[in-house]
């Protein structure tokens, strides 16, 4: 059955999302069928991790972002003032090597193995070597921020080179060795390449902050932020949406072209943009940012677009959490416009907080946010199918996370958002914004231990019947 629809799974009909009515949540649904039609992706689910191993990379992130929102509730309009601020700076990383960084290197662990045959060496060594490494990193860099100390800024870049170099090199030669090939693999193995530029610029930057240096910091940071931000993340986003977006919403696939080029075209942009390190003409700067952001537009316009011409057309909360990351991502290359068209307002030193917090928080922790709604239930279902065998059925993805939980947890990021990008230009909303995006944060946090909650309660009846 599994080989008629075109997914590769563990055994027939075991671990087999169409088999079993993966976009519907119950069994034998048609969007199914449709699925197994038009998705001609192979998973192969023998090579799976255990659980535990991408799950407590994504039941920690969401409380980076709560402690992003309180530090902004307690520190208020100050930290938004400008994107150089010891508190700007601190949130910044809270989220991009908090939150982002913590779900993205889980969910990699994961959709290597599964989604392209990568063979990850010991994914529960490596987690669980990575996983607290980070959490100490990140919180040794937002105090190094905050106290501006010299041996913190360097015990932050020893505990994030231990843990993200070992990661990088593990998930590096499975992305080699692995046979597969197409646009995801290849924009998987640059946003490693990125992962590493961030770390190299980030370590350096950190250095140059604790000793005194000749380094140009202005230049380090831009290519740095250039290299996190459009390297690691975009390229993360587009190569996983390449496979996800079809298969999770059943849109048609991505057209050949873009897949292939958005990578490659992003990658030659980030390395014009890094020779500002040695001096680059002033003319570029602008053409340079524009392209990069337009290579962003056309894959959100893309992904806009093929999501309107879904097979199924219910509008769930994992879809609306995506298209509100790529409307950000939109609103971010018009914003660059017209900061780059309006000086007087560009160069404000809130313009670059406003496109900071459009970017993260706008694309990425939303886009993340809605990622995890499917890929939970997703994979507490797939676990407790395998469990159970054909004798009983998990329960459906909906009983994982109800929609109305979710949809709540949607309209409270959105009032997070809203309250955020207005707090920049009306400072009064910084304290209530940064108390709403911390709701925002643990609602998610919430509702993922809920799911874990479901899936072992599930598990322990599963036990007790045999
Ligand atoms: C891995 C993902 C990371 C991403 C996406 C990222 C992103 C960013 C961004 C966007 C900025 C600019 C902030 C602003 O303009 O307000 C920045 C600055 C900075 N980052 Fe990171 N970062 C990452 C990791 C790291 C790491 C691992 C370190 C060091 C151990 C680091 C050290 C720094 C420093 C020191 C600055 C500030 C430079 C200055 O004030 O001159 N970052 N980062």
């Amino acid at each position: 059955m599994c080989d008629k629809v075109a997914f590769r799974c563990a055994e027939p009909a075991f671990g087999c999302p169409a088999a079993y009515g993966l976009a519907l949540g119950r069994p034998g649904g048609k969007a199914a069928a449709d699925a197994a039609q038009d998705v001609h992706q192979n998973l192969s689910f023998e090579q799976a991790p255990p659980i535990s191993v991408p799950y407590r990379f994504f039941l920690t992130a969401p409380w980076f972002g709560v402690a992003a929102g309180l530090l902004l509730a307690f520190m208020g309009e100050d930290m938004l003032a400008s994107r150089w601020t010891p508190g700007a700076l601190a949130g910044t990383h809270l989220l991009v090597a908090g939150f982002m960084l913590q779900a993205m290197c889980g969910a990699l662990l994961q959709f290597v193995p599964v989604a392209t045959g990568g063979n990850i060496w010991q994914p529960r060594r490596v987690a669980a070597w990575v996983h607290p490494l980070l959490i100490i990193a990140v919180s040794l860099l937002v105090a190094a921020f905050l106290t501006q100390h010299p041996l913190l800024f360097i015990a932050a870049s020893l505990g994030f080179t231990a843990s993200l170099v070992f990661y990088a090199v593990v998930v590096g030669v499975a992305l080699v060795r692995t046979p597969a090939q197409g646009a995801t693999i290849v924009a998987l193995r640059i946003a490693l390449i990125g992962l590493l530029s961030t770390l190299g610029l980030g370590v350096t930057l950190a250095y140059g902050l604790a000793y005194p240096t000749d380094l140009p910091l202005l230049a380090l940071t831009d290519v740095h932020a250039a290299w996190g931000l459009g390297g690691w993340g975009l390229m993360l986003l587009a190569g996983v949406a390449y496979f996800v977006v079809p298969m999770f919403q059943l849109t048609p696939a991505y057209p050949g072209w873009l897949a292939r080029g958005v990578p490659w075209l992003l990658l030659a942009l980030l390395l014009v943009w890094s020779l500002q390190l040695f001096g680059f003409p002033d003319g570029w700067r602008q053409p340079v940012l524009l392209g990069g952001l337009g290579t962003a537009g056309l894959f959100a316009g893309t992904t806009l677009y093929l999501q309107s011409r879904r097979r199924r057309k219910v509008r769930d909360t994992s879809l609306l959490f995506f298209c509100t990351a790529m409307l950000s991502l939109i609103a971010l290359l018009f914003s660059a416009m017209l900061f780059i068209a309006l000086p007087q307002i560009g160069n404000d030193p809130r313009a670059a907080v406003w496109l900071g917090l459009l970017a993260v928080v706008g694309v990425f922790v939303t886009a993340i946010n809605g990622m995890l709604y499917k890929i939970v239930p997703f994979l507490n279902w797939l676990h407790l199918q395998r469990l159970c065998g054909l004798a009983t059925l998990p329960p459906t993805m909906n009983q994982m996370i109800p929609e109305r939980i979710m949809r709540r947890q949607f309209y409270l990021h959105l009032a997070a958002l809203a309250f955020l990008l207005a707090a920049v230009w009306l400072p009064s909303l910084a304290r209530p914004a940064g108390v709403v995006f911390a709701l925002a944060c643990a609602g998610l946090g919430v509702n993922l231990a809920g799911a874990l909650r479901a899936y072992l309660s599930f598990k322990n009846r599963i036990r007790a019947a045999a």
